[in-house]
């Protein structure tokens, strides 16, 4: 869903920068109980998640609920605060000194959420809403509602019959097309979209995800694209990220990701995934149970526990991502694994792979 993007005027380190790069982000989360409501364990909801967005790219997000993704949207946005890492924004620091701030970071990079009520204000019209944040920026009254009533025009919405309307006025598609204006009334270059097309109908969706694909083209942006839906992911994004327990264990442009995964954990997250192509159904056992608990997870690869491949190696060195080692290296848009068993990575299509239970 790339293309050829005309030239931003913000855009000061060039294409080639990216538009984001995180290093080493992390969030554990204190958990309490007791009497004394003491702290008794930690969840490792992001552990040294480190990866770029490019530049006009939609890099897809994708993982089983709790490995992390929303949590990885919230630190982005500073909702939550990191324990350490760090995020630089087109050759900027996020930071209080010598970069950009979270305010000017936050004007540049908006997040829709799954859920479309609860984002907007029953209280105010869906031109108020719009309206609100270009107004805390100072932007004079007309001028504000005259961008919110454009931006209803945008996403498909005609300002006449709906500016004036309260969200329980609206259906969930409409709801979320009106949050879809919001997120971009101060102009931003980047959009998180976290499940933000995952509680509408398909049909529904489908518009949805049409509308944000001709608004990428339209605005010149740059989407980090979340689901749990592998469909959705594969046909929004240009490259995919793949998360199990905190941590990434596979990146790569999505057809190397789709069509020749390399982790045994991706792979065993396509098969659990429903398919009407009878050419793409895999040997593979898919995915069942949950996941481990992120508090406490396993040592070394935290896959392992589920894993057919694993062996001792896994308990005890975490894997770092790397090239696969017959992977092809010559590429500027790398493929990358965490996974320490050359077999583990080449096994696509064979029938004695799988995923037990520890
Ligand atoms: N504020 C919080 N306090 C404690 N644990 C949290 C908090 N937010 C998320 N978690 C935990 O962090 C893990 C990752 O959650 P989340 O990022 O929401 O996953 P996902 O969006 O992939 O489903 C989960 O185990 C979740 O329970
Ligand atoms: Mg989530």
């Amino acid at each position: 869903m790339s293309g050829a993007q005309a030239q931003d005027p913000r855009d000061r380190g060039g294409p080639a920068q990216p538009l984001l790069i995180v290093d080493n982000l992390r969030k554990h989360f204190p958990v309490r109980g007791g009497l004394l409501n003491r702290q008794v364990a930690t969840v490792q909801a992001v552990d040294d998640l480190s990866f770029s967005v490019r530049k006009g790219e939609t890099l897809g997000i994708v993982g089983e609920s709790g490995c992390g993704k929303s949590t990885t949207a919230r630190l982005l946005m500073r909702l939550v605060a990191p324990d350490a890492g760090s995020v630089v924004f087109d050759g900027d620091a996020v930071a209080e000194r010598g970069g950009i701030t979270v305010n000017e970071m936050r004007r540049q990079m908006q997040m829709v959420f799954q859920d479309s009520y609860s984002s907007l204000n029953p209280r105010m019209t869906m031109a108020e809403s719009i309206a609100y944040a270009p107004r805390m920026h100072g932007i004079g009254r007309k001028e504000a509602y005259d961008r919110a009533e454009g931006l209803l025009s945008q996403v498909g919405l005609n300002p006449r019959q709906y500016a004036r309307r309260y969200p329980h006025e609206l259906s969930g598609g409409q709801r979320q097309r009106v949050n879809i204006a919001r997120a971009l009334a101060l102009e931003p270059r980047l959009v998180i979209l976290d499940e933000a097309v995952a509680a509408l109908d398909k049909s529904v969706e489908a518009q949805v995800l049409n509308l944000l694909a001709d608004l990428k083209e339209h605005f010149n942006l740059t989407y980090l694209f979340i689901s749990h839906d592998l469909n959705v992911v594969e046909y929004m994004s240009d490259r995919v990220l793949v998360m199990y327990l905190g941590r990434v264990v596979e990146i790569g442009p999505v057809e190397q990701i789709y069509r020749k995964p390399r982790h045994p954990y991706t792979r065993a997250l396509f098969a659990s995934k429903p398919t009407l192509d009878p050419d793409r159904r895999t040997t593979e056992m898919p995915l069942t149970g949950d996941p481990p608990n992120p508090i406490n997870p396993p040592s070394g690869c935290r896959f392992r526990t589920r894993c057919a491949f694993a062996q001792s190696v896994c308990a005890e060195k975490l894997p770092v991502l790397a090239a696969p080692l017959d992977g092809d290296t010559d590429t500027d848009l790398p493929h990358l694994v965490a996974c320490h068993v050359p077999e583990a990575q080449a096994a696509m299509g064979h029938a004695a792979m799988g995923v037990h239970h520890a």
